[in-house]
């Protein structure tokens, strides 16, 4: 179902924040790009320019490396106390909850998702982010160690460890959940005592940098945050590279995600955290609910138009159930009202981009073409923006591309099974890992098949339900270690052993 009727205009500070000139943050002032260049900004609902930014490249990326380098050597960032640094971020929290009008309209505008999912879900999930990450500043202990050290008999020893900040870190975000993605790489970074070079997605610039203003707003040391906009191949490649970065965390494709790795062993073997795709099985044990589970079904594919690494794009339903199941599922997608993000009944948006809606499209042919058949859905959606149809495949094979690659769109695969040990073969039969999914009324079931999926989230009952205190990452090529959580407080400190010889 498409949206015909006008989508309303946007608040007027929006207005003021899209007409106004877009630089980069850099040591706490915004500077323009060295080379002088700009790029554009689109609404992906309608193609329109709304807004440009500065085009950073590699010696923006060397700039705002030395600011975050001094401000972690020197200066006021190191020497504040945890809890004043838990207090920034507080601030940065209620800041960013003031304004949530104003970023949930920027996100609907730049990336294409309904304005009311980024006030209800991208834009709180930020602000909790940045309060859980408030609250552990104070709370990153060490231990202490009894040790032996037999080649010293009678010696005696105080030993203990210190969690200390990992130094500069490069981080390199998507455009998916632009704000949020910001948040879940800067909350960690900030509350361990890091300073950032932040890499925002080209495709959707304008969140980072209004967080950009509010950083400066809620009192951060200058320095402490760099906000470059940029390209991926030249300025993300440059953050990616630079030997004075002592890690570097990114979200993104799996085909970038191991030029990132090749970028940090070849320059100064830099730390690397990784948030990959996905292609998460959701399976429906016959006993399930069925009432919540073809529901639940559709959210795990069509929520943020399928533009999720952890979409539940593999749908795996019982022979005896296949076909209530997905005509539950097809019905509940032909229902989505797809529109512009700002439109008020708005419950599907764009895809991001020209390029995105193509990739989508493209993978949607091959599919075709090898026999799929699209129950509802299928093709592009004719307009100004970059809207697909929300889409249900049947008859597919195990070799097709639409069952083994990420398509981040909103596209399921649906696979019938037969035997429950045959099925949790083939839901973990992908080169990813990053979620999964189970459907039963046998909560023990329901447990012993978590167990069993090889990836970083499984929900029981449940999809797509994310919170600050519960890690978020992947196994096998869905990446390197994990968002959120205290494992983010970890993978943003390192350890230092202290021993002391009492005399
Ligand atoms: P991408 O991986 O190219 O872009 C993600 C970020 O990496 C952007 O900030 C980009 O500027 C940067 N980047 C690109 N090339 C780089 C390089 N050589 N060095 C350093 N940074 C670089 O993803 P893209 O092209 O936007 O989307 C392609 C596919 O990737 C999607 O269709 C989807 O399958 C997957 N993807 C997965 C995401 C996730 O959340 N895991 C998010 C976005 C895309
Ligand atoms: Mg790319």
């Amino acid at each position: 179902m498409f949206l015909t009727s006008a989508a309303p205009s946007c608040l007027s500070k929006t207005q003021a924040f899209l007409d106004r000139e877009h630089k980069l943050l850099i040591d706490g002032e915004w500077v323009s790009a060295q080379s002088g260049k700009m790029f554009e900004v689109k609404n992906p609902a309608t193609g329109e320019v709304i807004s440009s930014v500065a085009e950073g490249d590699a010696a923006d990326i060397n700039s705002a490396v030395a600011a975050a380098r001094r401000a972690f050597e020197g200066g006021e960032w190191p020497s504040l106390t945890a809890s004043q640094r838990g207090k920034l971020l507080w601030k940065l929290a209620d800041l960013l909850e003031e304004n949530l009008a104003e970023f949930a309209e920027l996100e609907s505008l730049d990336n294409g998702k309904p304005r009311a999912v980024a006030a209800a879900a991208d834009v709180p999930l930020a602000v909790d982010l940045f309060r859980y990450m408030a609250g552990w500043t104070t709370k990153i202990e060490g231990t202490t160690i009894p040790i032996s050290v037999p080649y010293m008999p009678g010696a005696e020893f105080h030993s203990y460890t210190l969690r200390e900040p990992v130094g500069v870190v490069g981080q390199i975000i998507p455009w998916n959940f632009p704000l949020l993605m910001a948040a879940w790489k800067l909350g960690p970074a900030l509350a361990t005592g890091c300073t950032v070079v932040l890499k925002v997605a080209e495709e959707t610039p304008l969140t980072a940098l209004r967080l950009g203003e509010l950083i400066r707003e809620a009192g951060f040391p200058n320095g402490v945050v760099n906000i470059i906009t940029g390209f991926g191949e030249t300025a993300g490649a440059a953050l990616a590279a630079h030997p004075d970065v002592d890690k570097v965390a990114f979200t993104g494709s799996t085909e970038v995600g191991k030029l990132i790795v090749k970028a940090a062993g070849e320059s100064n073997l830099k730390k690397v955290t990784l948030e990959l795709g996905g292609k998460s099985p959701n399976i429906i044990l016959p006993d399930a609910d069925l009432a919540a589970a073809i529901p639940g079904a559709a959210n795990a594919i069509f929520f943020n138009h399928g533009q999720c690494c952890c979409a539940g794009s593999r749908l795996f339903v019982h022979k005896s159930q296949f076909d209530e199941v997905i005509d539950g599922v097809s019905k509940q997608a032909a229902a989505i009202q797809v529109g512009p993000g700002m439109h008020p009944d708005c419950q599907m948006g764009p895809m991001v981009s020209q390029i995105q809606q193509d990739r989508v499209c493209s993978y949607l042919d091959s599919g075709l073409k090898q026999g799929a058949e699209a129950v509802v859905g299928g093709k592009r959606v004719n307009g100004g923006g970059y809207f697909v149809e929300p889409t249900v495949l049947v008859n597919t094979q195990p070799n097709m591309q639409v069952i083994q690659e990420e398509i981040f769109g909103p596209v399921v695969a649906a696979i019938a099974y037969e035997d429950v040990e045959q099925l949790v073969s083939d839901a973990n039969d992908s080169i990813y890992g990053l979620a999964a999914a189970v459907w039963t009324r046998d909560i023990s079931k329901g447990h012993q098949i978590a167990r069993r999926m090889r990836a970083g989230s499984v929900w029981v009952n449940c999809y797509n339900v994310f919170d600050a205190a519960l890690p978020f990452g992947g196994y096998k090529q869905s990446g390197w270690g994990r968002e959120m959580g205290y494992e983010a407080i970890n993978l943003y400190t390192e350890t230092k052993a202290v021993t002391v010889q009492l005399q």
